[in-house]
């Protein structure tokens, strides 16, 4: 029997295994296909799921492979690359005063990570620490006893089916998951909102976008606001050569017939330019959706990734919270397994994650329907002839009142597109409620709430509940940020000069807590004072911060006594690991 079996070797199964394999539990991967991903599909990669990287220790190899930031962000709206512009937004964080608030939320950069890249980084790095993966195995069904889960596979080398036994299932089996499906979960929302054809090509396409370096270039053209993502989309694999066309179709009449030739005409009318050589290396045809399963588990089965969440790609939130589902619950499967925690500890997967899954895709939904007043200000979206769309276009240039007032509102559109192209606060935001989940204990302060757009501002805080803000502190020589000191499966109890009661505290409890005293003449010195201005408490508090990096109690002051300090923890942590 092996301690969990994950479904699965996308973005969510892949850092599962990978969390897993670090914190040593034991697990097997079974995935449906002979290899990892071979098209791109996700790519965006936001500040949290690099700070996950960075704790599971592939952050500097997925930044050597990705596109970096700044060639990401220029997004242009357009009537073709080698058409008119009709302007462009500065995104993901390239924006002057954005990428300020990126430089002091995170230690690490976002970067645009193909999935096929991606994966192999992830998996890799999980085989190489212990993770079992078998290729072209694929899952047919499950059944689970009060001891854990018997899941029948079919080998498609051999051709046979077996069992394999496990503790514990994760199904990151993607959008059409069987586990989430076998294992009941409830789900709200629908499939099949609309119908979209990826398109994967090489072209050297330099001459249109290396003076204007973007992930995105978004097409206006006949035809581009039916089904789809908004408009037709040109979108950077690799600079400048690799690119992926999503091109909508009516949903309602079905896709149509992907030959070379038809996926050759859509590019030809994206890009605008019939002379550049292209090879078409793929086309697939997508629906997108609009579904978020109320839970995620049910008795020994868990679902992560877009098993239970799934959405359209705006705002590129697809694998970066299918990671981020997996961290939040390996850490838990690792204490549950090993004993530490009570299985309760596992409840509180859904109730921080469920809530998230459901936000996530009703923004990114909503995106799409803000791309609409883009083509709105240019009377782009009632039916007509392509010549009449062209002269709409072109009446932007006239000297009018009318023609003026048209500009005004192209710019305001596509300034608004900041809610997908630059929503820090989507990004980083992530606060889990000490009211449904009890891996967080309230320190009875209340909630901060937010005082700008929690969709575009990311707010630090270090109420229970929330992320560890991000500040630069040293040890000697070295400068590493404040969630350096934290993560790596364990649980860590930050203070400061006068917390010496609470460093006792942590020890005495039956739980692994590393601890980390920043002050002058400490193990870690805060030499600009940034950590103070964040920390929310005075020297001496504490903060306990989970294995995941976000802080489960939090003690504003020192304690009034070394005793006071193991009473309080001894209080908060059995109720953390769900055994109070
Ligand atoms: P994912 O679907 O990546 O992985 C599921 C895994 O389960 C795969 O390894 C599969 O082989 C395996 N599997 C499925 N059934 C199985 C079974 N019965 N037995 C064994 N294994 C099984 N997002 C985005 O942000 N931008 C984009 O442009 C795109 N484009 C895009 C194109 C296409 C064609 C797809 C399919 C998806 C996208 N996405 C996307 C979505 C993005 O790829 C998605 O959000 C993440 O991959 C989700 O990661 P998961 O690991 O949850 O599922």
């Amino acid at each position: 029997m092996t301690d969990v079996l994950i479904v699965g070797s996308g973005p969510a199964g892949a850092s599962a295994a990978l969390a897993l394999s670090t914190y040593g539990v034991p697990n097997i991967v079974v995935t449906r296909y002979a290899s990892l991903a071979d098209t791109p599909r996700a790519h965006i990669t936001n500040q949290r799921t690099m700070e996950v990287l960075r704790d599971l220790g592939v952050e500097d190899e997925v930044v050597a492979k990705a596109t970096p930031q700044h060639l990401m962000g220029n997004t242009t709206f357009c009537t073709s690359l080698a058409g008119e512009e009709l302007g462009r937004i500065r995104s993901w964080g390239n924006d002057p005063l954005v990428q300020a608030a990126h430089e002091l939320a995170s230690p690490t950069r976002m970067c645009d990570m193909p999935q096929h890249l991606m994966e192999p980084v992830l998996v890799d790095a999980a085989v190489a620490r212990g993770t079992n993966l078998r290729f072209s195995t694929v899952y047919k069904s499950l059944v689970q006893d009060d001891e854990g889960v018997t899941v029948t596979v079919e080998d498609r080398l051999r051709g046979d089916e077996y069992t394999i036994r496990a503790k514990y299932l994760i199904g990151a089996d993607g959008g059409r998951s069987q586990v989430a499906e076998d294992a009941g979960l409830p789900m709200g929302g629908q499939m099949g909102v609309a119908g979209s054809i990826n398109i994967v090509f090489d072209m050297d396409l330099s001459k249109y976008t290396a003076h204007r370096p973007s992930t995105l270039y978004w097409v206006l053209a006949p035809g581009a606001t039916v089904g789809g993502i908004g408009a037709g989309l040109v979108r950077c694999v690799r600079p400048w050569n690799e690119w992926l066309i999503v091109w909508g179709y009516d949903v309602t009449a079905g896709a149509p017939d992907l030959t070379t030739e038809y996926a050759e005409s859509i590019v030809r009318r994206l890009v605008g330019d019939d002379e550049i050589p292209v090879t078409i290396k793929s086309s697939a045809a997508w629906t997108v959706n609009e579904m978020y399963a109320e839970t995620y588990a049910n008795g020994r089965v868990f679902c992560a990734g877009d098993a239970t969440h799934r959405h359209p790609p705006s705002n590129g939130l697809g694998s970066n919270t299918s990671v981020q589902d997996a961290y939040n619950l390996a850490w838990k499967l690792k204490l549950v397994l090993d004993g530490t925690a009570s299985p309760a500890l596992l409840d509180t997967y859904t109730a921080e994650r469920a809530p998230i899954g459901r936000q996530i895709v009703t923004r990114a939904n909503k995106s799409i329907g803000e791309t609409a007043p883009v083509f709105e200000a240019l009377d782009g979206l009632s039916p007509q002839t392509p010549e009449q769309l062209w002269a709409n276009i072109a009446a932007r240039k006239d000297a009018t009142e009318a023609a003026e007032k048209q500009r005004a509102r192209l710019r305001e559109a596509i300034a608004f597109k900041v809610y997908e192209f630059n929503a820090h606060g989507v990004d980083l935001n992530q606060r889990y409620s000490a009211e449904s989940s009890a891996a967080i204990v309230p320190d009875g302060t209340p909630d901060p709430g937010f005082d700008r757009d929690p969709e575009l501002y990311h707010q630090p805080t270090s109420r229970p509940g929330a992320k560890l803000p991000h500040a630069w502190i040293t040890s000697g020589t070295r400068t590493l940020s404040t969630l350096d000191t934290v993560g790596r499966g364990r649980f860590t109890l930050l203070t400061g000069i006068g917390g010496a009661d609470w460093l006792r505290a942590a020890g005495a409890q039956d739980l692994e807590i590393a601890t980390a005293v920043i002050g002058p003449g400490q193990e870690y010195e805060d030499p600009y004072g940034d950590w103070a201005r964040l920390r929310e408490t005075a020297d001496g508090g504490a903060l306990l911060v989970r294995p995941d990096g976000y802080v489960a109690f939090r003690h504003a002051t020192a304690p009034a006594s070394s005793a006071d300090a193991e009473r309080l923890l001894t209080e908060a942590v059995p109720r953390i690991l769900g055994r109070a």
